[in-house]
């Protein structure tokens, strides 16, 4: 079977915004709590913080993460989690149906983000609060001093404010399971007032408001526009967030749901557009995806928990979600699907990140290990980060209840004008044939292959664990050649490669 592909230099979708490979990390589970904090862990630091995690957090390079929730922050007091630990109360979490011990807090948190060398991304809670604290919790996060919530954090051991700049209006205000869920037009107005307020205390803020949880919501694609219409003048992004599964244990449906995807961000970016025009508005809204991944392995698992058998447990394993090989192809998808959609998002956040729904895994006690979807996440991460090429396609496809037509081969390239590399990420979505893929490069001077990743596996159901971390890892690949303008590779049934070259 064979598949062309043509790039050329000139034909470009969009500078990709770094913050596309940020991810999200909630208090929930074990994500916070024996994730990146367990301070008698052997590799813990000063504060706490897990060594061995901050290190494979580091490697990927994320640009920014989204805290402290989810349906979490629905019902967070942030003040909880501030001032002399043995003084913070326990409460109990409604979303999750545990119990959080407020160690962990904004501070600890960006302390641990400047260890890992990351921005951010913090949400106010607009379920069970609104307006004030949201601007209380702003003024503490960004203003220098003299103020009463400003100065209190320099009380708290922090002198320096933290400028914050991309703060989430809510959480996925549109679930019914969300605490304090609203209509469209009640939440639209309670985040244009406190987008206002926040824009009071500093203009340059980035905001982000709530869109749909999922495009199979019943409320969507509505939701966005009526959010919009009372919204546009005073945000930048609306959030959307999807998660994708294989129930049917149907790999070929499963692995066209990147269509779903696309589709969802195409009628998004059309409700943008019809409320730019409505409004005669001069600027631009763009998506923040800042929820997505794979979840489904741990669901059945998790149901007693959610539905209280347990109690009120702190920090129980949740949404442990062991990821297998299959699941390295959708995440290779998913992130080829940003990278083609550059033009309209700008922020997206893996969910999550540390044992809950995670590339990264923990053990209380124990190690810590890369999920077999750390390693897509790793390359795009890394290797993902210039202009998006607009790539002509050419490749046999099937048929799916997401598209008429899948093309075995999905492809996404990325011009880096400064470093002068070339990078295409390919996902081979066919069961038993190799496909030989020939890339065009026009435009391009002469270039050579400087990396090949591949990864393949002879079973779907391959996964990583404490014992065996490496059953599902990247291997240096064969094969591929560059000659008279073009580059051959040779895609083996069911991989994912990246093929890295320099002009
Ligand atoms: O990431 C897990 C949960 O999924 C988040 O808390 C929520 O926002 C979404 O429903």
């Amino acid at each position: 079977m064979r598949a062309t592909v043509t790039a050329h230099k000139d034909y470009t979708i969009s500078p990709i915004d770094d913050r596309v490979y940020g991810a999200f990390l909630e208090h929930l589970g074990r994500a916070v709590y024996t994730g990146i904090y367990e301070p008698d862990h052997p590799t813990a630091d000063k504060d706490g913080m897990r060594g061995d995690v901050a290190k494979l957090v580091k490697d990927i390079n994320i640009p920014v993460v989204r805290y402290p929730g989810g349906n979490f922050v629905s019902a967070y007091n942030w003040e909880d989690g501030i001032g002399p630990r043995e003084q913070r109360p326990v409460r109990l979490d409604l979303a999750w149906h545990t119990s959080e011990s407020n160690a962990v807090g904004v501070h600890e948190f960006a302390d641990w983000c400047a260890t890992v060398g990351t921005e951010m991304m913090l949400a106010v809670n607009l379920g069970s609060r609104g307006v004030d604290e949201a601007r209380n919790f702003l003024e503490y996060v960004n203003h220098p001093g003299g103020s009463y919530w400003s100065d209190l954090r320099i009380k708290n051991g922090r002198k320096e404010p933290w400028n914050v700049k991309m703060w989430c209006l809510g959480n996925e205000m549109d679930g019914p399971w969300q605490v304090g869920h609203k209509d469209a037009a009640e939440y639209g107005k309670l985040a244009a007032n406190t987008a206002r307020a926040m824009r009071m205390f500093d203009k340059s803020l980035e905001l982000i408001v709530c869109g749909s949880s999922n495009s199979d919501m019943p409320s969507y694609p509505d939701w966005e526009r009526i959010v919009l219409e009372h919204t546009y003048d005073h945000v930048d992004h609306i959030s959307l967030h999807m998660y994708f599964a294989n129930r049917e244990k149907n790999t070929a449906n499963y692995l066209a749901l990147n269509h779903k995807l696309e589709t969802y961000i195409e009628t998004v970016a059309s409700t943008i557009r019809q409320v730019k025009a409505k409004r005669k508005s001069k600027r631009d809204v763009y998506i923040s995806f800042d929820e997505w991944n794979v979840w489904y392995h741990s669901n059945q698992q998790d149901r007693k928990i959610l539905e209280g058998a347990g109690g009120w447990p702190h920090a129980p394993g949740l949404l442990e979600d062991i990821y297998n090989f299959e699941d390295v192809l959708m995440v290779g998808l998913i992130l080829n699907s940003f990278i083609r959609r550059s033009d309209v998002v700008k922020i997206a956040c893996i969910a999550q990140l540390v044992n809950v729904i995670a590339p990264i895994m923990t053990e209380k006690g124990g190690p810590a290990w890369a999920q077999t979807i750390y390693y897509p996440y790793y390359f795009a991460s890394i290797y993902g980060r210039g202009t998006a090429l607009n790539l002509v396609v050419n490749s046999p496809g099937y048929e799916s209840p997401h598209a008429e037509k899948t093309p075995y081969v999905d492809v996404s390239g990325v011009h880096n004008e400064q470093d002068g590399t070339l990078t295409f990420f390919l996902v081979n979505r066919h069961a038993t044939e190799t496909i030989e893929t020939e890339v065009s490069l026009e435009g391009f001077a002469a270039a050579q292959i400087v990396d090949h990743q591949v990864m393949t596996h002879t079973s779907l159901e391959a996964v990583n664990t404490a014992t065996k971390q490496t059953e599902v890892a990247p291997k240096k690949g064969s094969g591929a050649s560059v000659g008279g303008g073009k580059l051959s590779a040779k895609l083996p049934p069911y991989s994912y490669q990246m093929i890295r070259l320099k002009a």
